[in-house]
């Protein structure tokens, strides 16, 4: 099993796996942060967000998912300079000149440098306020789950907040539209890693890969946009 994980395609295995965990992890992310544009003054994100913070199935996971992140880096960091190793001088003969190789392929971490700059000032402005440190934008605001009147933290006016700063709502769509690049890659290249792909499927995986890809990618960039738009004041 060891000889698996160390070998090339047992690396590719578990970058692919992980890539593919932290897809579902974007997917339930940015259906809860589209309630962010339900015109309700964060009533809805604020009971998300309570309810995200208090389960205990979803604590559980916060660590899982921290140790994905780690995976995926790691493994991509010893992928990406194995390959240039390989490539030796050759490296931008067969690498960045190549015709017919899409540019997100080619420039995998480069994105994936991109998408964890991104992911510094994120947790920096979100997770790191919320868990640790507290926030003056952060106080208690009331929600009625079930009829029940609770206390619960205003995440919603610390997100709001954020979002009324140009530069975080220019940071946050090159965050988002680097991620679109990196999965319009990464999505096909998994399920072919898995064995899963053929001439046919390749072509379908591409397709459902770039509508996902970009789907999520203006998803999160037209939060942000619409935040700082239609929601300030
Ligand atoms: C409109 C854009 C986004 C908004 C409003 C947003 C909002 C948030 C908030 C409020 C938190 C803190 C949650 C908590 O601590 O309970 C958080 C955490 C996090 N976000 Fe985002 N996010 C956005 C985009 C993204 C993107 C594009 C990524 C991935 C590239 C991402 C990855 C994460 C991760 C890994 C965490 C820490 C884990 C967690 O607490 O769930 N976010 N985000």
């Amino acid at each position: 099993m060891s000889n698996f994980f160390g070998s090339s395609i047992g690396k590719k295995f578990l970058m692919s796996i992980t890539g593919l965990f932290l897809v579902t992890f974007l997917l339930v992310h940015l259906s809860l942060n589209a309630l962010l544009l339900v015109p309700d003054g964060g009533e809805l994100f604020n009971a998300a967000a309570h309810f995200m913070a208090t389960n205990p199935l979803i604590k559980l996971m916060e660590p899982v998912l921290g140790l994905g992140f780690l995976v995926h880096i790691i493994y991509a960091s010893i992928l990406t300079l194995q390959n240039q190793k390989a490539r030796g001088n050759d490296r931008y003969a067969s690498g960045n000149n190549t015709k017919n190789v899409a540019w997100a392929s080619k420039n995998m971490y480069v994105l994936g440098a991109v998408i964890l700059a991104f992911l510094v000032v994120h947790i920096a402005n979100f997770w790191v306020k919320m868990k640790i440190t507290g926030d003056s934008l952060l106080g208690h605001t009331h929600i009625t789950v079930a009829g029940v009147e609770t206390q619960v933290e205003n995440a919603y006016a610390l997100v709001n907040g954020t979002f009324g700063m140009l530069w975080v709502v220019i940071v946050y769509a090159i965050g988002s539209l680097g991620l679109a690049y990196h999965l319009t890659h990464g999505f096909w290249s998994a399920f072919q890693t898995f064995g899963l792909s053929n001439s046919i499927w390749r072509k379908r995986w591409t397709v459902i890969g770039t509508v996902f890809a970009w789907f999520v990618g203006i998803g999160f960039t037209l939060i942000a946009v619409l935040q700082y738009l239609f929601f300030q004041g």
